[in-house]
Order: C-alpha cells, then structure tokens, then sequence
C-alpha cells in the first residue's frame, strides 16, 4: 500500500535514507524531506569523507555493523565504476597509516577485511616518511560537496517534496496527520528532539586547502590526518569530546598545521580555502530504532530514528539507511496490519 513517510534531516544520513526509502516504498508512495540546514551548512559537507572504520562506530551490534560496512562499500564502489563518480564525489584514494609509536595504531582490523586492498609498509616506505610502523591501503572517499547535492537531485527528480522548517518536536509533525511515520536523521539535532543525553558532539577542526601535487592521504598519531578529496584536501583535526564550540580556533588551527607539515613538509605551499569546524554526533552506539510515539489526546506517531553515526556518518551512510528503510517498511506494514483488523 503507497504510504507518505517524511525524513527529518537533510544531512548524508537523511538524504541517503530518503533516496533508498524512493526505491523501496511501492508505487505512489511520497518521500518528504524536512530539514532546517542543506547543503554547505550540514556538519555532512565539512566532513573528510574517508572510508576508514575506526574502532569508535558502533552499530546495534558487530554483525551489524560490519553489514553496514560491507554494504556501504558495495554502495559507493557501484557508484566509483559508474558514470555518476565525478558528481556525486566518489573517488578511490591511496594512502598510509603511520606511527611512531605504537604499531596497534596503523591497524584497521575492519578495513582490512573490506577494502580492496591493504598490506604492511614496505622498509623503504616507512624510512622515507620517517615512520616506525605503517600500513598501506586503497579506499574510497565520498566529498560530501558533491554527493549532497547530487542525492538532492534524484531525490528531486523523482517526485520527493523538500521543505525547509525547523522542527521543535515530533508532536508537530504528529499533528499535520498526513504522515504514516517519521524518521529521525537529525544528528545532533536529535540531542534535542529525541531528547537523548546520549547524543554528544565531538569537536573536529580542519582545514581545507588546494595541493594538486598530494595524491595520498595520510594518518598520524594526534589525530593529524590529510585527505585528498575531489578538488580540495582536507588536513585535521581534533576530537574533542562534548565541545560545541564551533569558531574556529586559531590556537587548534597552528598546532593542525604544525603536525600536517611535519608530516608532509610539501604542505607548506598549500593554498588555504577555508577552514571549518564541524560537529561530530556521537552516540555510542548508533540508533536505529522503531518507536510508537504517544502524544496527548491519543495521538500516535510511528517513528524510526536513525541518527548518532559521530566520526563515520559519511561511510556507513549507505549501509545503516538500508538497514533503516527496512525498519520503516516493516513498521509500515504492521501499521496497516492494525488498521486493516480495526
Ligand atoms: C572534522 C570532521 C571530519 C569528518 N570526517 C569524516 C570522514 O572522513 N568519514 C566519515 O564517514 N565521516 C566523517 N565525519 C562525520 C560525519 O560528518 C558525520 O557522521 C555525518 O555528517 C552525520 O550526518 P547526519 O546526516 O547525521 O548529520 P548532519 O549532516 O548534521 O545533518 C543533520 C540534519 O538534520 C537537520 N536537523 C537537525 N535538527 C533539526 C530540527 N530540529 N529541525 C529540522 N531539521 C533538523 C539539520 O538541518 C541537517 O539537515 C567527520 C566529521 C567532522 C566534524
Ligand atoms: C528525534 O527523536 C526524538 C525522540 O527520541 C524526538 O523527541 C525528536 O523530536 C525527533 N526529532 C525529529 C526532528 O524527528
Ligand atoms: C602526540 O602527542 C603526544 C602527547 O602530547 C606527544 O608526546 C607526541 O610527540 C605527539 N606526536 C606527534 C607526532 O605530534
Ligand atoms: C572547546 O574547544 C575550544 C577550541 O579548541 C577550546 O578553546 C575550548 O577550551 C574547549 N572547551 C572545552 C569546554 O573544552
């Protein structure tokens, strides 16, 4: 049966959903998405976009979460060999794990399984970066830059309805009545409207410069990393656990310089296009949920939430909203099971 299912959150979680939610509801189904950031002013479009499973993502489970992983990859793999790759901001990327320190920090257990391919630093690589332990690997980036607004487009086109609202509780969209069930891709945002103290941001500073002659990315101790994108790299960072502050930090941004040139002392020519500062939405573990909202008055509310992917939203968009939409239809279904009975 066609059902109207709005998405609040414009974000790569919201705008992956709602284009799976497209391809899944059946015919004369609507896809309305409500968000009150797009684009440039999502934490999504700051975001390195690197495909890199660190040990902080979570799903309900580590089934799970490897599912979404391996789906997630599939996803934008499909994308990288199709003619889409260049809009939507795909592209495969090279690069190094590095450590000085301790050799558990250049292991991505998960990656390993995953990407195409990963293997120890040769001698001569880690002499001529100066490093005592290192990996080398081939992944995937997604530039939020492009992948956004190119989800937008076949969201777009083929019939989803966008509105751009600030939603102050889910009881307003409860009340329009024309919904068969919301969901929640909030990020952050959720902290307030899910009300969910377990949603903290985690603070990341970067910049964005052009260095045309980078072609790898790399990854330091410190949380100093470089990732190239399509046409911008990105040179981080900082994660600070439960800050909001979204200036830009001068102090933040000498030191993020300072570990990126050590690191790669080419650098030092970059062209800086900007710097940003985004909000990372942590949850420990991600949420993908159904609930059974009740308002006053008797008024229900299905609800699927979805939000809380901190460092990894970009990667796991794809695999997470399969799992999500799979949560809506189902909910849907049993919805409709319990009208048909009344
Ligand atoms: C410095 C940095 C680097 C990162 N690098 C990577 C990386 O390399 N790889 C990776 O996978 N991830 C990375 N991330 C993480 C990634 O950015 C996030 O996980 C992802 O963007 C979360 O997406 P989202 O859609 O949940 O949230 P957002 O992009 O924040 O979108 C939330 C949406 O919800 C809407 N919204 C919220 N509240 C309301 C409300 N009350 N009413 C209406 N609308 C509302 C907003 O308007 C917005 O449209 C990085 C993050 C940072 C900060
Ligand atoms: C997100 O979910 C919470 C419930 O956990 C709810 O209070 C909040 O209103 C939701 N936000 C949106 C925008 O759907
Ligand atoms: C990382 O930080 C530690 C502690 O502040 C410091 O001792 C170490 O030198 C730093 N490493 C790099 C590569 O900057
Ligand atoms: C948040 O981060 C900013 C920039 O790094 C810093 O100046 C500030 O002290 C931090 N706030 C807290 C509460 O840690």
């Amino acid at each position: 049966m066609a059902s109207s299912v709005c998405v609040v959150g414009a974000g790569v979680i919201g705008l992956t959903t709602a284009t799976l939610l497209q391809d899944a509801l059946p015919a004369g189904s609507l896809v309305t998405l409500v968000a009150d950031k797009f684009t440039t002013d999502t934490t999504s479009d700051g975001a390195a976009g690197i495909f890199r499973p660190g040990k902080y993502l979570q799903g309900p489970s580590e089934q799970m979460t490897k599912q979404w992983l391996e789906d997630s990859y599939k996803h934008y793999k499909k994308i990288l060999n199709s003619e889409d790759a260049a809009e939507a901001g795909v592209k495969a990327v090279s690069g190094y794990l590095f450590s000085n320190k301790d050799p558990k920090i250049i292991q991505s257990p998960l990656m390993k399984e995953i990407i195409d391919e990963y293997r120890e630093c040769t001698q001569d690589e880690l002499d001529l970066h100066d490093q005592k332990y290192g990996t080398f690997c081939t992944t995937l980036v997604i530039q939020c830059r492009r992948m956004l607004p190119y989800l937008m487009d076949r969201f777009k086109r083929r019939g989803g309805v966008v509105r751009k609202q600030h939603v102050n509780s889910l009881e307003e969209l409860a009340d329009e009545g024309c919904f068969d069930l919301v969901c929640n891709c909030s990020g952050l945002g959720a902290s307030v409207l899910a009300n969910d103290r377990y949603v903290t941001p985690i603070r990341g500073q970067v910049f964005k410069v052009r260095a045309p002659w980078i072609k790898n990315f790399y990854y330091h101790e410190n949380d100093t990393y470089i990732i190239p994108g399509m046409d911008m790299i990105t040179l981080g960072g900082t994660r600070q656990f439960d800050n909001d502050t979204t200036d830009v930090s001068t102090s933040d941004a000498s030191e993020i310089w300072r570990r990126c040139v050590q690191l790669l002392p080419s650098l030092k020519d970059a062209e800086v296009l900007r710097q940003w500062v985004g909000l990372r939405p942590y949850r420990p573990s991600v949420r993908v949920e159904k609930e059974l909202m009740k308002f006053g008055g008797g008024k229900t509310l299905k609800v699927v939430h979805h939000y809380g992917h901190g460092g990894y939203g970009v990667m796991s968009a794809p695999g997470s909203s399969m799992y999500a939409v799979s949560l809506i239809c189902d909910f849907l279904q049993h919805h409709q099971h319990h009208r048909a009975k009344l």
